[in-house]
């Protein structure tokens, strides 16, 4: 702590990892999906809550339950990685939070019959989360191809039971299921030989200011 990370692990983490659509023939371990949660999970959310979900599809049958929600330009990117995360938030994240974020007791109650503050919390806590996941990815030297075009309601339906009685809540409150997807992420090894050039960045003065 207070001390910078080596070079090697800058590169690694940001300088010279790429977003990849082709992938080596390497297999990617149960184990290192578990590592990668192991790793992720320390990262911060507001009131702690972690609402995001993670549905790992490792399986030929799990990548084509996803294939006909995914714009055609994701298609072959993704059914060829090894690994496909489902990026999803749980809208009733707040049930865990006795457990999550037990040093205030009245925080579930703040959430609930408040759907604009759960959907805002939901959906930015697991977008970080999934930034999470593919930082900790490339800390585990794996590669990431996050995508956000797909339909986010087939998706839904297919994996998360979107439409169907939702046991356990209040099926008027939550019409469409409890858990959403935010976005989809390819894991893999990825092959550097089909890399495009890399994109330009915002010089600092464009991107940020100091008050
Ligand atoms: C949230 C998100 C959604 C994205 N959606 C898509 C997508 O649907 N299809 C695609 O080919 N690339 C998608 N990308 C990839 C970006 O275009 C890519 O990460 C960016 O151009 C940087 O590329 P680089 O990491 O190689 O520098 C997405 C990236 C992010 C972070």
């Amino acid at each position: 702590m207070g001390q910078r990370i080596d070079q090697t692990a800058l590169d690694a983490l940001f300088r010279e990892a790429r977003t990849y659509a082709k992938w080596q023939a390497r297999l990617v371990t149960d184990e290192t999906l578990r590592d990668l949660y192991e790793l992720l999970k320390w990262a911060p959310t507001s009131a702690n809550a972690a609402p995001a979900r993670f549905a790992f599809l490792r399986s030929k049958e799990a990548k084509e339950r996803l294939r006909p929600a995914l714009a055609p330009l994701n298609v072959e990117k993704t059914m060829t990685a090894p690994v496909t995360v489902i990026v999803a938030y749980d809208t009733k994240f707040y049930e865990q939070l006795p457990k999550l974020f037990p040093q205030s007791p009245g925080m579930k109650q703040l959430f609930e019959g408040n759907p604009d503050l759960v959907e805002a919390t939901a959906k930015r806590n697991s977008s970080l989360q999934g930034a999470y996941l593919i930082m900790a990815a490339r800390a585990l030297g794996l590669d990431c191809g996050p995508m956000s075009g797909f339909d986010q309601a087939k998706v839904d339906e297919e994996f998360f039971a979107a439409g169907k009685p939702c046991f356990g809540c209040d099926q008027e409150f939550f019409p469409e299921g409890h858990v959403k997807s935010n976005f989809l992420c390819n894991l893999g090894y990825g092959d550097p030989s089909t890399l495009f050039p890399r994109l330009p960045r915002l010089p600092f003065n464009e991107a940020c200011s100091l008050l």
